[in-house]
């Protein structure tokens, strides 16, 4: 198990959440589901309660679009997008063993495409239709780095579609350095950037976006989660 630096990917947050990332895939190796080719889902699930929150029919027809997933993890929803019609589906994850893992469950597909590497630095296809994100890096990285480069990559009225976590109760928004526990017990640090629906619309106003519509949804009784499923427009120029 190597702790690598992704390419590109130059921030302290990139490289902890590499390495974060690259233990749960390392833990996820034994399970023959995340390394033979796998199922294409159905749908997109934004929330991880299924059924809550919107299916695909958030970011629309597909058909002929160019789309990129940020943070597609195993690649399944990328892996959808190119099941769908899309004439481009681009996956990025900044851990590489995520990427090889995407590879080798969805890879065999036309127009996918797997890339490793921090969103910010190495989104570099121009003209996208749609990009997208559950719980990847708009929740992972520097908000005010990452959305104005989704906003160049995106063509005039382009869409971006994604999901992130509100922060708790008595939380405060902003930076915060979290832990994922792996099943032996050890945690491994995270950042992530946690803002609530407000905050989300002025950040994405800044940067050139319009006509943004953000969907709380309650996590299962008892859960302290809420999760923000957020579409909004590249702006015309
Ligand atoms: C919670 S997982 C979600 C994966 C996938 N979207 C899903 O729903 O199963 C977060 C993913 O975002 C990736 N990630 C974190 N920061 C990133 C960044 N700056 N650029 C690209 N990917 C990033 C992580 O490596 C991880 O695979």
């Amino acid at each position: 198990m190597k702790d690598q630096m992704p390419p590109g990917g130059h921030t302290v947050d990139a490289s902890v959440n590499a390495r974060a990332w690259n233990h749960i895939a390392a833990q996820d190796e034994a399970d023959p589901a995340v390394s033979t080719p796998g199922e294409v889902p159905r749908t997109i699930e934004w929330t991880c309660w299924p059924g809550r929150g919107p299916g695909a029919e958030w970011i629309g027809d597909l058909s002929r679009t160019r789309v990129a997933e940020l943070g597609c993890g195993t690649g399944e929803h990328t892996a959808y997008a190119a099941e769908n019609g899309a004439r481009l589906a681009v996956g990025v994850d900044v851990a590489d063993q995520r990427i090889a893992q995407a590879r080798a469950r969805f890879g065999h597909l036309p127009a996918i495409d797997f890339k490793v590497g921090d969103a910010a630095e190495i989104l570099d296809e121009p003209r996208l239709d749609v990009c997208f994100s559950i719980y990847g890096a708009l929740w992972y990285a520097e908000p005010t780095r990452l959305i104005p480069v989704i906003h160049n990559r995106l063509r005039p009225g382009g869409i971006l579609a994604f999901s992130v976590n509100a922060p708790r109760d008595g939380e405060l928004p902003g930076r915060r350095v979290d832990n994922l526990t792996l099943t032996g017990g050890a945690r491994l640090p995270v950042i992530h950037y946690s803002y609530g629906a407000d905050a989300w619309r002025r950040l994405l106003a800044e940067c050139g976006f319009a006509d943004t519509q953000v969907l709380p949804i309650e996590g299962p009784d008892g859960s302290p989660y809420r999760t923000l499923v957020i579409r909004t427009r590249r702006g015309a120029d």
